[in-house]
C-alpha cells in the first residue's frame, strides 16, 4: 500500500512564490514507488485547487508525476474522516497562513498528519517577541529587544531614540524573508523605520545590531531531535535583506561554516536547544549570530517550515550531514506519522 501525500503549497502569504519553489523540488523527489501524491495548491486569494489546477501554479518547465484524486475536492473541512483523500500532508507553506499554526490547526481538527511543528510550535517560531521570551527563559542567549504595539510608537521614539544601543534593527514581529526590516543606524532613523515595519504588524521588534558571522543549523525529530553541521550564509548586503536572499546572485552558502570543533558543538546544543524551548517537530533551521569582537553566540531565531528547494540551506545541511533529500522527505513523513500516533494515543475523555 502506498502512502497518500498531500503536498500543499502556494498560500496567502508573501512568501508564495518561494513556497512555489520549494512544493516543485519536494513533488519531484517524493519516490512515486513509495508515495501517491496528491498536489493541493491555495492561490495568493486563499483558494485551494483541484490537483490538476495546482500543479498548473507551478513553474511550467517540469512535468511532475502526480497521483490525481479524481472527483475529489481539494478542500479539507475540519471534520475527522471527512477528508478520505489523503494519508499524510507535507505543508510546504511559508510565513503567514501557513507557518505560523493557522492551517496546522485545521490539519489538527481534521485529524491528519502532517509534516512540521504544530499549531503552538508553529505559532511562537513565527512571533519574534514570543519566541524571544522563550528562548531568554529556556537560558539561551538572544540579543537585547524590545516589543512594542503600533500605537505606542511615538512614545517609544520620545522616551528611547536617544539611549538605544545603535545600530538597531527593526522588525515587524510576525512576518518572514526579512521583509519590512530595516537596519536603523542613528536615532533619525528611528521613527520611519518603526512605521515602516507597522505597515506589517501590529507588533514591532526592536533589537539590539550585533556584527555577527550568520551560522544555520538543520534540526530534525520530534522529541529527540538531532542537529546537522553547521552552514553559513555571506550576504551580499549589508545584512542578508529580502533582495539578498530571493534577488541578487550574490549571496553565498558556505557548508560546512569554517568553524572550531567547539564552536560546532555549542551550535548544535544551542540548535537542539533552541527546537526543544520553542515546542518543534519535525524540522526546523535554525538561525545563530556569531559575534565577530566576543566570540559569543546568540539566537536569532528558528524557521519551522524553511526554504526547501534542493538548493536551500536545510536540505543541503542534512546532505552534507549524510541524509540525502529524498531520504529526508522520508524521514519526515515519517516523523509525522508517528507524532500523530502518539497524539491519538493520548486520552481524550476523562
Ligand atoms: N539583531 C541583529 N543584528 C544583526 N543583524 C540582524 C539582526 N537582526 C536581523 N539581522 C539581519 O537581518 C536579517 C533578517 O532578520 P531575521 O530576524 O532573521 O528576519 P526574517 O525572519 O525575515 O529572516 C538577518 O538574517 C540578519 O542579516
Ligand atoms: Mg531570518
Amino acid at each position: 500500500m502506498k502512502i497518500r501525500v498531500g503536498v500543499v503549497f502556494g498560500g496567502r502569504s508573501g512568501e508564495h512564490e518561494i513556497s512555489l519553489r520549494s512544493a516543485e523540488s519536494v513533488l519531484r523527489s517524493l519516490d512515486p514507488n513509495k508515495y501517491e501524491i496528491v498536489p493541493i495548491g491555495i492561490t495568493h486569494e486563499g483558494k485551494w485547487l483541484s490537483p490538476g489546477k495546482s500543479v498548473a501554479l507551478l513553474p511550467p518547465k517540469e512535468t511532475i508525476e502526480t497521483t490525481l484524486v479524481k472527483g475529489q475536492p481539494a478542500a479539507l473541512t475540519a471534520e475527522p474522516a471527512a477528508h478520505g483523500a489523503v494519508d499524510v500532508i507535507f505543508p510546504v507553506l511559508h510565513g503567514t497562513y501557513g507557518e505560523d499554526g493557522t492551517i496546522q490547526g485545521l490539519f489538527d481538527l481534521a485529524n491528519i498528519p502532517y509534516v512540521g511543528a504544530g499549531v503552538l510550535g508553529s505559532a511562537v517560531g513565527m512571533d519574534k517577541d514570543v519566541m524571544k521570551r522563550l528562548l531568554r527563559d529556556a537560558g539561551l542567549p538572544i540579543v537585547d529587544f524590545w516589543a512594542i504595539k503600533k500605537n505606542e510608537i511615538e512614545s517609544f521614539v520620545a522616551r528611547r531614540s536617544r539611549e538605544l544601543p545603535y545600530p538597531v534593527f527593526v522588525k515587524p514581529a510576525n512576518l518572514g524573508s526579512s521583509v519590512g526590516i530595516s537596519k536603523v543606524h542613528n536615532a533619525n532613523e528611528l521613527a520611519g523605520a518603526l512605521k515602516a515595519a507597522a505597515e506589517y504588524d501590529r507588533k514591532i521588534v526592536i533589537e539590539k545590531g550585533v556584527d555577527a558571522r550568520e551560522i544555520e543549523l538543520a534540526v530534525l525529530g520530534n522529541d529527540d531531535p538531532i542537529a546537522s553541521i553547521a552552514g553559513e550564509i555571506i550576504p551580499s548586503r549589508e545584512f542578508y535583506d529580502y533582495e539578498a536572499k530571493y534577488v541578487s546572485e550574490d549571496s553565498r552558502l558556505l557548508i560546512p561554516a569554517p568553524l572550531s570543533p567547539e564552536q560546532n558543538a555549542e551550535a548544535q546544543r544551542l540548535a537542539i536547544g533552541t527546537f526543544k524551548a520553542l515546542d518543534g517537530s519535525g524540522l526546523g533551521r535554525v538561525d545563530l549570530f556569531l559575534e565577530r569582537g566576543s566570540g559569543k553566540f546568540y539566537v536569532n531565531e528558528i524557521n519551522t517550515m524553511p526554504g526547501f528547494t534542493s538548493i536551500s540551506m536545510y536540505p543541503k545541511l542534512w546532505e552534507a550531514s549524510g541524509i540525502p533529500y529524498p531520504e529526508l522527505i522520508d524521514r519526515l513523513i515519517t516523523l509525522a506519522i508517528e507524532r500523530h500516533a502518539e497524539k491519538n494515543k493520548l486520552k481524550t475523555k476523562y
